[in-house]
Parts: structure tokens; C-alpha cells; sequence
């Protein structure tokens, strides 16, 4: 697998993007925002822009000038947001709040973008469960299902064409490290991030020719909001700033990142392993991030944690 940059060392204030230190990079990142808007503006949607990955690419490509359609549930997050970035860095914001878990949310997104010249999509909502997966709760997997792999199937085929109507434009896929082998004791969050990984590398070599840049960036773990829903322990973790920044760094660049050196020290001590061993690895390290005890099932399964949602490290 192929790799971007890791370029994390302009530090900001907060995580709004300012006060930005100027220096001898300056330069460098005036280049780095002219070609985000060029390549990939005026506008781009980030789905998840309400926490963690999604809020931090949202920072960041206001920083670079791009105007934003900001998706996610958290209708106050993302209003605070979007009046925050528009006062900072003098963009256009609009918020689309809803549920991508159901048919009319996805809608709402096409609908909320038909009449703007959008260049980039960031799909970045999605949330993960874990715990023996026979007393997995059914109705939670099946909106994991569809948050992490419908949702994302329906925008980049909608933006896929839009962009390539156009001849220019990016998708960015959230993957995570995850997605590269069975994870036993999360195998089923595992499954959707081998569903984006996967398809993300196909639309890479697909789209490629006709102007569109797709990327999976798949991460270890992350502080943001995913480990609190999942009821997840996260150790040594990346913050979503540096996760933001190595993705739109590599985005155009290559076909996978793996964000931050933790990530690459993870994924490059799997990648020699054959998958079956990898799954076993990885089955003991989620066992440990996760303290799913015994009990009963909540639908019949088998053994249950007693809980909605489990935990893992993404
Ligand atoms: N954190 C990690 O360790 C890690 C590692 C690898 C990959 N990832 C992936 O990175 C992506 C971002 O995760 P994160 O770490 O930034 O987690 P996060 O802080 O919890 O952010 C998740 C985002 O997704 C949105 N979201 C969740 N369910 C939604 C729904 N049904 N409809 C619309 N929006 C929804 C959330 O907003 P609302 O709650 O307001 O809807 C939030 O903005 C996910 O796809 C995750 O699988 C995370």
C-alpha cells in the first residue's frame, strides 16, 4: 500500500484553524490552500462535520477558502460551526442536518447541493460497535450498515458523476485500519471500513482517468466522539487535526493513507502477517480494548454485553 504525508507541524490555536503562526512554511501552505481550491472548490460536503475527523477536515478546508455544506445529525454543532468558520475565514456555510441512517437523510443531501458547484466530497460520518457479534444488537448494526456503507455508496456515486461530468474533483472515503482483515470482537464494524477501503480503491483506478481523485484514509485509533458512542477505551490515539491534515495532504497523491506514524507503525506490522493471522491479532488486541463480559443475549444471539452500542479502537 501506498502512503501520504504526514506534514502535521503547522500547529494551530484552536481547533477553528486560527490564529495560523506564519514562518518559513508560510508559503507552503498558500500553495497547499490554492490547490485545494483550485482542484477541489468552490464547495465541498463533509458528512460528519459535527465531531472528530469530519469537524477537523471541515476547519481545515475552510482555512483553505473552500465554502462548506456542513452534514451530520447535531443541528446546533453544525449551525456553531458554520457561523464560527464563515466569521473566521470568510467562506459561505450551510448545514444539513439529518440522519444518514434513513433514505430521506441522504435525499436531503442531494437535494441541499443541486444548485451548488460542489468539488469535493468528505464522507466521513460513521460510527462503530463492537463485542461478540452473536449478541450484537440488530437494529444498531443495520444503521452502522447503513451510516458507514449505504450513505457513502449514495453520495460518491451521486458526487462520483457530478465530478466527472465536470472533469475535476475529489471523493474522500473513511476507512480505517480496521478494514484490512477480519477483527474479531468488532467484526462486523470491521466489515463496513473493508466495504469503504475496498471500494475506494476500486474508484481510485476507475475515476482516475475522468479527473477525480478518490482516497480511503484509514486511520488507527483517533480522539474524537467515536470511542465515547462505541463505549470504547482508547489509549495512544491521534488527534483529528493531524488525521485531517495527512488526508487532505495525500488526497490527489495516492490511493490510501494511513495518517500519522502510529497508524503506519499498526498497518506495517499487520501487512506482512498472512489476513487469517491478521484476524487473530486483531482479535486479541479488540478482546483487550473491549471488556465485553458474559451474559445474556438481547435478541437471542448468544452471550451479551448488556449494552446497545460496544466499544473498540476503530
Ligand atoms: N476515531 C477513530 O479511532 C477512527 C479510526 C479509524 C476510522 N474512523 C472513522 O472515521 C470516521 C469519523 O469518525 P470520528 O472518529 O471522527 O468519530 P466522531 O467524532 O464520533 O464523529 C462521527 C461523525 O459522524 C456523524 N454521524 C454519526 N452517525 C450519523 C448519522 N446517523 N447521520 C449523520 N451523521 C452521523 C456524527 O455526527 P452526529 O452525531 O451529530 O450525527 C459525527 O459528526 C468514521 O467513519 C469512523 O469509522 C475513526
Amino acid at each position: 500500500m501506498d502512503h501520504g504525508r504526514t506534514s502535521d507541524s503547522h500547529a494551530h490555536t484552536t481547533d477553528l484553524g486560527g490564529p495560523v503562526r506564519e514562518g518559513r512554511h508560510a508559503p507552503r501552505r498558500a500553495r497547499r490552500h490554492a490547490h485545494l481550491r483550485a482542484r477541489y472548490g468552490p464547495w465541498a460536503v463533509v458528512t460528519g462535520a459535527s465531531s472528530g475527523i469530519g469537524r477537523a477536515c471541515a476547519v481545515q478546508l475552510a482555512e483553505a477558502g473552500l465554502s462548506l455544506i456542513l452534514v451530520a445529525r447535531g443541528r446546533a454543532v453544525l449551525d456553531q460551526l458554520a457561523a464560527d468558520l464563515t466569521a473566521r475565514h470568510g467562506i459561505e456555510a450551510r448545514v444539513i442536518a439529518v440522519d444518514l441512517a434513513g433514505e430521506a437523510g441522504r435525499d436531503a443531501v442531494l437535494a441541499g447541493t443541486a444548485n451548488l458547484d460542489v468539488g469535493l466530497l468528505v464522507a466521513a460520518a460513521g460510527f462503530g460497535t463492537s463485542g461478540p457479534f452473536l449478541a450484537s444488537n440488530l437494529e444498531q448494526e443495520e444503521a452502522m450498515l447503513t451510516v458507514n456503507c449505504g450513505a457513502v455508496l449514495v453520495l460518491a456515486r451521486h458526487f462520483g458523476r457530478q465530478f466527472a461530468r465536470r472533469g475535476r474533483g475529489g471523493l474522500v472515503l473513511m476507512s480505517s485500519l480496521v478494514g484490512f482483515q477480519g477483527v474479531p470482537h468488532a467484526a462486523h464494524y470491521a466489515a463496513t471500513k473493508a466495504y469503504v477501503q475496498t471500494l475506494a480503491e476500486a474508484l481510485h483506478v476507475e475515476l482516475g482517468p475522468r479527473g477525480v481523485d478518490v482516497l480511503a484514509s484509514a486511520p488507527g485509533p483517533v480522539h474524537s466522539g467515536f470511542a465515547a458512542r462505541a463505549d470504547m477505551r482508547m489509549g495512544v490515539a491521534l488527534q483529528p487535526a493531524a488525521v485531517a491534515r495527512a488526508t487532505l495532504n495525500a488526497l490527489g497523491h495516492t490511493t490510501t493513507v494511513a495518517p500519522g506514524l502510529l497508524s503506519k507503525v499498526l498497518l506495517g506490522s499487520l501487512v506482512p502477517l498472512p489476513r487469517w493471522a491478521r484476524a487473530r491479532v486483531m482479535g486479541r488486541v479488540m478482546r483487550g480494548m473491549t471488556k465485553h463480559g458474559e451474559g445474556t443475549t438481547t435478541d437471542g444471539g448468544g452471550p451479551a454485553s448488556g449494552r446497545g452500542e460496544h466499544r473498540w479502537p476503530a
